[in-house]
């Protein structure tokens, strides 16, 4: 743990959650399983999100128990010489209460014994359900040793319940440390792309051979320098048509003068992640067809964003961006109003499908795709949701509309094969909404001179 570490932003959010657990209730939220790549060498370790969220602790095998009194148990490595020879220091579980805050620690070596005790005569038991492969049945062993000693007067908990309904809200306002840190994520994150789309020009007027990897290898070196751990999701670069795959990775495909090219790249920073996408001409200067397009996608982002602010639903910024872009796409000839009609129209049969079929908008935050319900919490008689979820100050989400035009016979050739989106982090703020990635330009003029 880094010396400046902070444990009281944890131990509030331990106090918050406690205080949900109901009475006598306990939570057991272990971190995120190591990851085998092949024969011996793991995936690097990444914590999971919500146990990180709680303890601000990163070392693989270990496991919060939280009780509803507030006091918790850590379960983590023990100290080990050899251990700690081979792969790094360990924090230990005689350091846990004066470094983390937290009441107690445990040597995970010990957690198969100690656990059940923890889950005696405690009502509900809390953990994340569906997140961690192999825990619930972990849990049902845990309840069988306790239930082993009823006939002792010991009770076990009768109800299981899912901690990541309480989290998620919790996890869907972001507190001023969370914000600060996504800021960072973002500002390094925008850095990168202009890194990326400044080699690509220069690139170009030389006449090197330059392939997408070549600009993924900029982000990556941009986001290392500035301290980012790991690049929050697998960058996209796409060339030309790749454009319209929409996971599509950063391949070899060569990037030709007159392209354009595509870059949704983020880093993750302090566990918390940028996410951002530039459409750019590789040459640092627009087409005539490609400007049109883009000039839709900018107008359908600005008008997101000024959708974008409390009290607004999360689909109001979806909305605003298909009317702008449905109105695009008959303007310039894709959709043709004799046949599908006005833009109501073309809304409502959703005629916009083929060349935008992804939402706007995803909750931000140390997940890219973070957690958090898209509806307001509680259900009418039918068990359906009340209604989209109402923006609120400290929420953070992307707004990213684009336009994926395949090859097809009525569409003009001028436009075939262009995938453009231009994605931006919002933060919501007492009256609007705040772009933290917007150092990185979307004008075209801006992106041009950028470029030249
Ligand atoms: N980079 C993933 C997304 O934009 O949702
Ligand atoms: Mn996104
Ligand atoms: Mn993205």
């Amino acid at each position: 743990m880094h010396s400046t570490f902070d444990s009281s932003l944890y131990s509030s959010r331990r106090k918050k959650l406690a205080d949900l657990l109901g009475p006598n209730g306990v939570a057991v939220i272990p971190t995120a399983n190591e990851q085998p790549r092949n024969r011996d060498s793991d995936y690097l370790f990444r914590h999971d999100s919500y146990f990180y969220y709680l303890t601000g602790f990163t070392e693989p095998n270990a496991l919060l128990v939280l009780f509803a009194n507030g006091e918790s148990t850590l379960f983590c490595q023990p100290k080990d010489l050899e251990r700690e020879i081979w792969d790094g220091y360990r924090l230990g579980p005689d350091s846990v209460p004066k470094t983390l805050g937290i009441t107690r620690g445990c040597s995970i070596q010990d957690m198969e014994h100690e656990l059940p005790l923890l889950l005696e005569n405690k009502n509900s038991l809390w953990y994340p359900f569906s997140i961690h492969k192999g825990l619930s049945q972990r849990i049902e062993g845990w309840l069988r040793s306790v239930q082993a000693k009823v006939r002792t007067g010991v009770a076990a908990p009768q109800q299981l319940r899912d901690v990541c309904g309480l989290l998620d809200e919790m996890r869907l306002i972001k507190d001023p440390a969370e914000i600060l840190l996504m800021k960072k994520a973002a500002e390094i994150s925008a850095q990168g792309h202009i890194r990326a789309m400044q080699f690509c020009s220069s690139s170009i007027k030389q006449n090197i051979d330059l392939r997408e990897y070549h600009l993924d290898a900029e982000l990556l070196y941009e986001f290392r320098r500035q301290g980012s751990e790991y690049p929050a999701y697998a960058s996209i670069v796409a060339s030309g048509s790749n454009a319209c795959v929409l996971h599509y990775r950063a391949d070899k495909a060569p990037i030709r003068n007159g392209d354009l090219v595509l870059i949704d790249a983020g880093c993750e920073f302090a566990s918390y992640a940028g996410d951002i996408t530039r459409t750019f001409p590789a040459n640092g200067k627009f087409s005539k067809a490609q400007r049109a397009l883009y000039d839709v996608v900018l107008e359908s982002q600005y008008a997101a964003v000024s959708a974008t602010r409390p009290g607004a639903l999360f689909t109001d910024p979806h909305n605003a961006a298909l009317r702008v872009l449905a109105k695009g796409l008959l303007d310039l000839g894709i959709l043709r109003t004799d046949e599908h009609g006005s833009v109501d129209d073309v809304i409502e049969h959703k005629h916009y499908f083929p060349y935008y079929m992804h939402r706007t908008s995803h909750w931000l935050g140390m997940d890219v795709h973070d957690c958090g319900a898209y509806t307001e919490p509680g259900k009418n008689e039918s068990g359906k949701a009340v209604s989209s979820r109402v923006l609120k100050q400290g929420m953070a989400l992307t707004i990213e509309p684009g336009l994926y035009i395949r090859p097809a016979p009525h569409i003009p050739p001028e436009f075939h094969n262009i995938g453009i989106r231009i994605e931006d982090d919002a933060i919501v703020t007492n009256e609007s909404c705040e772009l933290i990635s917007r150092s990185v330009p979307v004008d075209p003029a801006e992106i041009e001179r950028l470029m030249s």
